[in-house]
């Protein structure tokens, strides 16, 4: 991510992201004994899940293709005093074994949408290598937006995000997403800041960032399914509901390796 990293972790409630999510994660790692390598965070950004599993006592290791982040998430897991639990390093999911080379995880994890900044192709080698680091009984988590919902739209909006600076000053956020193709392959995300002068609270600085993503449909997996050693699920939310292509918000993949 750019220097305007922060931008996206300032556009998420976390209380209330974290809170929907607590319960699921609970629930997957209960099982798990803590131990030295527990949870892989592939594209952790500044590190909140790691630090929520790290908080229960589970071992995490987070990767991230930004600098910024990572240096964030260090500084985080160390307010938090989780340096005996948690390690993140600046990497590219996408040469995930020569990262970790042979270290196996209970639990690897991808979420808030950066599964589908990849190709098709990229992202059957990132499943293949993290199903290489997983250890019998483990579980790969995947959380991307499920954008075929709004496949009969030509544009549409997430909605508008006001926050406060440390300084007093508003920041507004519009998301305006477009699809990039006709057959739904691709969807552009531009978004939209603006931020209120100092000098004149009467005006906003207008600034954009622009995210093309991939569309991933559940069906992209099917060709894992002959691996009789890997059970798929099809969430829709964390609540385990079914997937709905025409309903759901997000997409969620649960990967489970079988037990040798
Ligand atoms: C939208 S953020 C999601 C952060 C966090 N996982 C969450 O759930 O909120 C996407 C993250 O993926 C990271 N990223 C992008 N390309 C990557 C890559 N090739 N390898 C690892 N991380 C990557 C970005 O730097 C960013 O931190």
């Amino acid at each position: 991510m750019s220097k305007d990293s922060n931008l996206f972790y300032k556009m998420v409630d976390w209380e209330k992201r974290l809170d929907r999510e607590k319960n699921f994660f609970l629930n997957l790692v209960k099982n798990f004994k803590p131990s030295e390598n527990n949870v892989l965070d592939l594209g952790c950004g500044i590190g909140h899940h790691l630090i929520l599993l790290a908080n229960w006592g589970y071992h995490g290791y987070g990767i991230d293709y930004s600098e910024e982040s990572i240096d964030l998430a260090i500084k985080r897991m160390k307010e938090y005093n989780l340096e005996h639990l948690l390690n993140f390093s600046f990497g590219d999911m996408r040469y995930l074994q020569e990262i970790i080379s042979d270290k196996k995880f209970d639990l690897i994890i991808c979420l808030g949408n950066s599964f589908a900044l990849f190709s098709q192709e990229e992202r059957h080698n990132i499943i293949k290598q993290a199903i290489a680091s997983l250890k019998p009984g483990g579980k790969i988590v995947i959380q991307v937006v499920n954008y075929l919902k709004n496949k009969e739209k030509s544009v549409w909006t997430i909605n508008p995000k006001a926050f406060r600076d440390t300084n007093g000053l508003i920041s507004f956020f519009v998301r305006i997403l477009e699809w990039l193709d006709v057959d739904k392959e691709k969807v552009r995300m531009y978004v939209q800041r603006l931020k209120q002068q100092e000098n004149n609270l009467e005006e906003f600085e207008q600034s954009q960032k622009t995210t093309e993503f991939f569309v991933v449909r559940d069906e992209d997996f099917r060709i894992f399914s002959e691996d009789n050693n890997l059970k798929f699920r099809f969430l829709g939310d964390f609540n385990y509901s079914s997937f709905d292509e025409e309903k759901s918000n997000d997409l969620i993949i649960l990967i489970e390796k079988q037990e040798k």
